[in-house]
Order: structure tokens, then sequence, then C-alpha cells
């Protein structure tokens, strides 16, 4: 053998082990990103032990355009898909510490709610031993009712109305609960939940939402969320503001609704009612469950801790949905499209530099047909300046 050949096969040996050496880093790394997944939780028993807890992320598309820093709350990753679940467990177990509720003998849990609560009465009936009955607006999405009778929930179905006729569905619900309270003998009982005025509502968020925000992020300075039965907002909102008293916790209302009025001016108002343009709806929007025009007993205990309002038109809503959705690769619902909408306008307001955290209550699966339905038209190109942009 020549030198030469000597030369060249050592100079293939030698680029062959540094292939092979980079194939072994190119490896490596791909390992460490199968270690790096999230991390594995500990093994539990029954789905409602997997409810709460649930993660903090940062919205990056909106960090980098408004110099602030936009976490999200994805209480969309509770097991019935909502922080609904949140408060339905509790419900449930206080009523079994009352004695109001015995699982397995035919009990009912009747709830009157545009959805989100349903859904989780619905899961949780069935793996606590009850049977949910879930009276509901006639208008709600269809994926959403199709989903309650998949769950095996009584789904009935009302027309709307306001809350002081007897047929409006929170009422519906009181009244079945009742009947068969009185006309069972066969020992079976009925529980109204009643979300919109039950204490342990915003008590769940107080005691369990709220203290995981402290110890997901060191300093909050701005909380933001939507109000249906405002449990969410007066829980989190006081165990914020008890923790730090500078903490702002502004609520994002959408049109058709009085609440932002009430925050702002003192009374629960919109201009919709003023103009006499009211339809026959509660409130006028494609946004489901946000948005009032009455006070209940779970709003008025947070009350106090709002600082201000931000109201957001349908059209700012669904243009954010469409923008997280293509920046982010977030698909929500509408009342986490609304809140992100008042956070961008809160960190314009207020920032740059703040840490600002707003709650993700839903996906946007349970919105394909309603809300998404709009959505999806908004142009992929979008821009957040086109987002706030006045239509
Ligand atoms: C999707 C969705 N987002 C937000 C809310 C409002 O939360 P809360 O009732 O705690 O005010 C509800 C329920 O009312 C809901 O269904
Ligand atoms: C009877 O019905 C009501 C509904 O108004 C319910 O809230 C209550 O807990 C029921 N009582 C019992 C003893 O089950
Ligand atoms: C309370 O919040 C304010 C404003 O966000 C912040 O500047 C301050 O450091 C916070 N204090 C504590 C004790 O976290
Ligand atoms: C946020 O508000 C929505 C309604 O606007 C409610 O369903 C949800 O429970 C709230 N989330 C939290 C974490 O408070």
């Amino acid at each position: 053998m020549s030198w030469k050949s000597t030369l060249q096969t050592s100079a293939t040996i030698l680029s062959l082990v540094i292939v092979i050496n980079e194939l072994r880093r190119a490896y490596a790394r791909i390992s460490q990103l199968e270690t790096t997944l999230t991390p594995l939780p500990p093994r539990s028993r029954g789905i409602e032990s997997r409810i709460g807890n649930t993660p903090l992320i940062e919205i990056k598309s909106l960090s980098a355009k408004t110099g602030c820093k936009i976490y999200a709350k994805l209480e969309l990753l509770n097991p019935a898909g909502s922080s609904k679940d949140r408060v339905a467990l509790a419900i449930i177990k206080a009523a079994e510490i009352q004695g109001l509720l015995v699982p397995h003998r035919g009990d009912v849990i009747y709830e009157g709610t545009s959805g989100s609560t349903g859904i989780s009465f619905a899961v949780l009936a069935s793996a606590l031993g009850y049977t949910a009955h879930i009276c509901l607006p006639d208008d709600t999405s269809p994926e959403k009712l199709q989903l309650l009778e998949a769950l095996g929930a009584e789904v009935e179905k009302v027309k709307p109305a306001s809350i002081v006729d007897p047929n409006q569905y929170v009422n519906a619900a009181k009244r079945g609960a009742e009947e068969i309270n009185q006309t069972s003998n066969s020992g079976k009982r009925a529980l109204f939940a009643n979300q919109f005025e039950n204490d342990f509502n915003w008590r769940t968020h107080y005691t369990t939402t709220g203290p995981e925000l402290l110890k997901q992020l060191d300093n909050i300075d701005i909380f933001i969320n939507g109000s249906g039965t405002g449990g969410t907002i007066s829980g989190v909102g006081r165990a914020l503001k008890e923790f730090n008293k500078s903490t702002k916790i502004i609520l994002a209302d959408p049109q058709g609704s009085g609440l932002a009025n009430r925050i702002n001016y003192g009374v629960l108002y919109d201009t919709v009612e003023k103009e006499g343009t009211r339809r026959r709806h509660q409130v006028d929007t494609l946004v489901e469950g946000i948005g009032l025009n009455r006070l209940t007993w779970n709003f008025e205990q947070g009350e106090k801790y709002i600082d201000e309002a931000i109201k957001v038109p349908d059209d700012q809503a669904l243009k954010m949905a469409k923008y997280l959705c293509i920046n982010d690769g977030l698909f929500w619902g509408s009342s986490a499209a609304i809140n992100c909408v008042a956070a961008v306008k809160a960190a314009l307001k207020y920032g740059p530099g703040l840490n600002i955290v707003v709650v993700a209550c839903d996906s946007g699966d349970r919105h394909l047909s309603k809300f998404w339905k709009h959505a999806a038209q908004v142009t992929r190109t979008i821009t957040l300046e086109e987002v706030l942009a006045d239509s």
C-alpha cells in the first residue's frame, strides 16, 4: 500500500468518525427533547382527582407586541374542559357533607347553565354516582347540546327569557329539583346546584384558583377575567387583593352586558338597552358564558375587588381568537378571546413591563358552529393593530 492510499483511508475513517459523532449528538438532543415534555403527574384515582392545578403559559405573540408579559391560566385543561369543574366539584362535595346528596341513591343534580357548568356537572355526576339534569337556553351552541346528551345528562331546552320569567333556565332548574323533592317516594333527592347564587362557587376560586396563581407567578400586576356567575373574578380577585392590594383586577365584559357600566359608573346598564334595540336575548353577543344584566350573589361577593371594566365588542373578540390561533397555536373559546383583547388594552394603557394574567376558560371546539363560524372567516394575516381597530 502506498503512503497515498494510507492517507486516503485514514481521511475516510476520520470523516466517518466525525459524521457518526454528529449523528450521536443530534440523537442525544432528540432524546433530551423527549425528556423535556410536560412533567408526568402522579398516579391518581378517578377523573375528579385531576381537577385544578392547571398550567400557566405565556402568550408569546401578545407579550412581544405589548412589552408586558401576558400569561394565560389554562382552565380549559380541566378534565371536563373548563374552570367549571372546580365549581361543580365544590358544590357536589359540599352537598354531600350537608347530607343533601348521597351517591348511588338515584339523586339528581339540577342546574341552569348556558353550557360549561352543565358539562362539568354531567361528567362529575357520572364519576361520583349521580344524574345531571341540565336546563339551558335553546340557542346554546349545538356542539354543547350534543356533548351534554352524549355524556348522559338529561337535557331540558327552554326559550331564552329574562330572570323574572318563571320559565327562564335557572328558574326551570330550581322548579324541577323541587318537584322531585316533593313527589319522589323512592327516597331519591334532587339538588339545585345554583351556580349563580351558590357561595361555594366563588369560594372554590378563592381557595384554589387564586392561590395556584400566586404560586405560579411572583408578581401579578393585573388579573383579567369575564364574569358569568362572577365566581371566578370574585374568588380570584379577593385572593390576589389580599396578597397584594396593588394588583389590579379588571373585568372584561362583552357587548350587551351591563356589568362594565356597573363597575365603571355604578349602574347596571348597557347602551343596547338605552337605544331600545335590545332583542329577546338576555345579553346580545356571540360570546357565551359571560356578561349579564343582573347582579348575582357571586358577583356581589367580589365587586369591591374589581378596579375597572373593559368593554370588548364581538368584532374584536372574533379577530383576537383567530390571531391567537394563527400566531400562537391557541384555539380558544369566546370568553378567552375577550379576556385577551382586554389584556392587550390594559397592557397598552398601564404597561410596559407588567405581568398580566388572563383566564383561558374553554377550547374553541365548543364554539365551532357559532363564535368560530365567524372567527374562522378572519384573514390569517390579521395584525394586532387590526384586532384592536374599531370596525
Ligand atoms: C366559557 C365560559 N367562560 C366564562 C364563564 C364565566 O365564569 P364565572 O361564572 O366564574 O364568572 C363561564 C360561565 O359562566 C363560561 O361558561
Ligand atoms: C330540595 O330541592 C331544592 C331545590 O330548591 C334543593 O336545593 C334542596 O337541596 C332539596 N332538598 C333536599 C332535602 O334534598
Ligand atoms: C405588589 O404589587 C406591586 C404592583 O404590581 C408591586 O410593585 C409590588 O412589588 C408588589 N408587592 C409584593 C409584596 O409582591
Ligand atoms: C373566568 O371567567 C369565566 C367566565 O368569564 C369562568 O367560567 C371561569 O371560571 C373564570 N376562570 C377563573 C379561573 O376564574
